[in-house]
C-alpha cells in the first residue's frame, strides 16, 4: 500500500501546518471536484476548490484535492508525479482503467490528484461543447467518482470526511454508505456535499444507472430516482451525512419550488442537516493592490491607480475616454441563470443612460447572438467580448465603476464580493449569496453604515432599468455618497479563513453524526 506524502504516521502534520495551531485535532479531509483553481476552470466552483483547501491547510489540516485529468492540465504541462496507482475495475460492462497522479498547488505543499483516462476526459471542454452535455457525462462521472475512492483506499488515507463538491461527485456519498460501507479504509469516513448549484443535477436516462455500479434497489423515488430518471445529486443528497450551499439565503431559497428545481421536497426532508457557508474570496489573486494583471494597481488609501486601469479599458475597448461617465461591468457565463433575459428586455431603456457597458462572457448562443447584436448596435457605449479571458475579467473588475449581475438566482456569486474589494459597486439583484453580501444604499442603510452597492428585488427588466438610474444617478449627483460605497466595499472581508473555520466545524458535525 502506497504511503500518501504529508498524510503518513510520520508526517502527522498537515501541508503549511503551523505549530500551535490544532494538531491533535487535525482532519484528513479529501476534496473532490470537478474543476480546481489553477488547474481548470469553468465557473466559480473552481474557485472555492482551490481556495479553500489552502485555507484548510493554513489552519492545521491534511487536505488532499482530487479532480479529472483534463486536456487543460496535460496541456499546461505541470509537474506531476506519478503514485504507481493503476485501477482497474467495470462500469457497467466494460473494464475501465484509471492512473492517479499527484501533483501540489503551485508554491505550497498541499496535494492535488489527477483521475487519468484519456477517453474520458482528454477533450477540449469540461462537461460540454456548443452541442451541448457531453453525451457519456453519466459514465465519465460515475467512474470519476469511482475510481476517487478506489484510489484513496490505494493511498492508504483514511480520511475522517470527503467533501464533495456538485453532482460530479454526489455518488460518492452513494457509494460511501453501499460498495464501500464498512470497509477497512473508508468505514469510517463521513460526507459532506456541498451543492454549488441546484440547476445542474446529473439527470440522466433510466438505462445510464447501469454505469453507477449500485444496486437496482436504489433506483426509487425516495433514492437516485427522480421521476424515471436517474439523478446523481439527488443521491449525493439523500446519502451524505451534511449538505450545504454556498450561502445561507439559498440554503433556504432552495427548500421551495420557486428555487428547488423539482428536489424541495427532498432537501425540506433533510432540513436539519442542510446549511450555508458564504464562499471566500482569494485575496491572493483578487486584490488591486498587488493584482498582476491590471495596469495600475491601488488601495484604499491610494486609489489614483483606480483611474488609469478606466482609462485603459475604455481604451481597449474602443470606449471614448470620458473619466466622468461611469462604466458599468459584467464578467459572467452567459446563462439563463445570470438574468440576460432581463437585461435583453431592458437594453434599450439602459442604452439612454449615460454609462458605458462593458461585458466579457461566453456560454448560449442565443446570448451570444444578443450581445453581438447589442454591440454593432451602440459601439460608443459598449464593449462586448465574448470568450474566456481571465485577464480582461481582472481589468474589468479595476477598471469598472460599478459591477452588475441581476441573476434570477445566485447560490454565492464571487463577482460581486471581487467587485466590493476593487472599489467596484455592485449591483445585483437581491437573490442567494448577493443579498447576503450586497446592502442596497437607501438612506437608512447609508446612516447605518452598511451600505455597499445598489440591489433590486422583482425579477423584471422594468426594476433594472430603474435600479441601473438609481446608481447611475448616484454616480452622477451625489459623488460622496458613491464615494462612501466605494470606501465601504473595500473595507470588508470576505476572507476564505471565517469560511474554512465554518467548514471545519461541518466536517466535525458530520464526523460525529456518522459514528
Ligand atoms: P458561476 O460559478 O455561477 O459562474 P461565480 O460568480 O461564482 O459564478 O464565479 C464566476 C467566476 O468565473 C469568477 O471568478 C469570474 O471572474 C469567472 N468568469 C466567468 N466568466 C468568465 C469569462 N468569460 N472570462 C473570465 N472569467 C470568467
Ligand atoms: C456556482 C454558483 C455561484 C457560486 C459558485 C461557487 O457556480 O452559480 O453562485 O458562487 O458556484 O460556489
Amino acid at each position: 500500500m502506497l504511503e500518501a506524502p504529508g498524510l503518513g504516521p510520520e508526517t502527522d502534520q498537515a501541508p503549511g501546518f503551523t505549530p500551535g495551531e490544532r494538531k491533535d485535532n487535525a482532519l484528513k479531509v479529501i476534496l473532490v471536484s470537478p474543476e480546481v483553481v489553477p488547474f481548470a476552470k469553468t465557473g466559480g466552483l473552481a474557485d472555492v476548490a482551490g481556495a479553500l483547501p489552502l485555507a484548510l491547510s493554513k489552519l492545521g489540516h491534511a487536505v488532499s484535492v482530487f479532480m479529472p485529468l483534463y486536456r487543460h492540465v496535460v496541456d499546461r504541462e505541470l509537474a506531476l508525479e506519478p503514485t504507481g496507482i493503476e485501477l482497474s475495475f467495470h462500469v457497467y460492462h466494460r473494464e475501465q482503467k484509471a492512473t492517479i497522479w499527484k501533483g501540489e498547488f503551485p508554491g505550497t505543499t498541499v496535494p492535488a490528484y489527477f483521475v487519468e483516462h484519456d477517453g474520458f476526459f482528454y477533450r477540449r471542454e469540461l462537461y460540454g461543447d456548443t452541442r451541448g452535455a457531453y453525451p457519456d457525462n453519466a459514465e465519465r462521472f460515475a467512474f470519476f467518482s469511482r475510481a476517487v475512492l478506489e484510489a484513496v483506499v490505494a493511498l492508504g488515507i483514511e480520511p475522517d470526511v470527503f467533501h464533495l463538491n456538485d453532482w460530479q461527485s454526489a455518488l460518492i456519498a452513494v457509494y460511501l454508505r453501499s460498495i464501500f460501507a464498512g470497509g477497512p479504509v473508508l468505514g469510517k469516513s463521513a460526507s459532506l456535499l456541498t451543492i454549488h448549484n441546484l440547476a445542474y443535477q446529473g439527470l440522466f436516462p433510466e438505462w445510464e444507472f447501469n454505469f453507477t455500479g449500485l444496486g437496482w434497489e436504489l433506483f426509487n423515488w425516495k433514492e437516485l430516482e427522480y421521476h424515471g430518471k436517474v439523478n446523481f445529486l439527488k443521491g449525493g443528497i439523500v446519502f451524505a451525512d451534511l449538505i450545504n450551499t454556498v450561502s445561507k439565503k439559498y440554503s433556504q431559497e432552495i427548500q421551495t419550488a420557486e428555487f428547488g428545481a423539482g428536489l424541495e421536497a427532498v432537501l425540506s426532508s433533510r432540513t436539519e442537516d442542510l446549511f450555508g457557508i458564504l464562499n471566500g474570496v482569494d485575496y491572493q489573486n483578487w486584490n488591486p493592490a498587488t493584482d498582476k494583471l491590471i495596469p495600475a494597481g491601488y488601495s484604499p488609501e491610494s486609489i489614483s491607480g483606480k483611474a488609469k486601469c478606466k482609462a485603459h479599458l475604455q481604451e481597449i475597448n474602443n470606449l471614448p475616454q470620458k473619466p466622468d461617465v461611469p462604466v458599468v461591468g459584467i464578467v459572467s457565463r452567459l446563462a439563463d441563470q445570470k438574468g440576460f433575459d432581463i437585461l435583453g428586455e431592458a437594453m434599450e431603456e439602459i442604452m439612454k443612460l449615460d454609462m458605458q457597458l462593458v461585458v466579457l462572457g461566453t456560454g448560449q448562443q442565443e446570448y451570444h447572438d444578443m450581445f453581438t447584436r447589442i454591440g454593432k448596435k451602440y459601439p460608443q457605449k459598449t464593449g462586448i467580448s465574448l470568450k474566456y479571458d481571465n485577464q480582461l475579467a481582472h481589468m474589468i473588475e479595476a477598471g469598472s465603476d460599478m459591477f452588475l449581475m441581476p441573476s434570477r438566482y445566485e447560490p454565492c456569486g464571487l463577482n460581486q464580493m471581487y467587485s466590493l474589494k476593487y472599489g467596484t459597486v455592485p449591483i445585483v439583484r437581491s437573490t442567494g449569496g448577493l443579498a447576503d453580501t450586497i446592502t442596497d444604499c437607501t438612506n437608512k442603510t447609508l446612516k447605518k453604515g452598511t451600505a455597499n452597492g445598489f440591489s433590486f428585488s422583482e425579477y423584471s427588466a422594468a426594476e433594472l432599468v430603474k435600479v441601473l438610474k438609481r446608481a447611475v444617478d448616484t454616480y452622477a449627483k451625489k459623488p460622496k455618497v458613491f464615494k462612501k460605497l466605494v470606501a465601504k466595499g473595500m473595507a470588508q472581508d470576505f476572507s476564505w479563513d471565517r469560511s474554512a473555520r465554518e467548514y471545519v466545524n461541518l466536517y466535525e458535525k458530520a464526523i460525529a453524526k456518522h459514528h
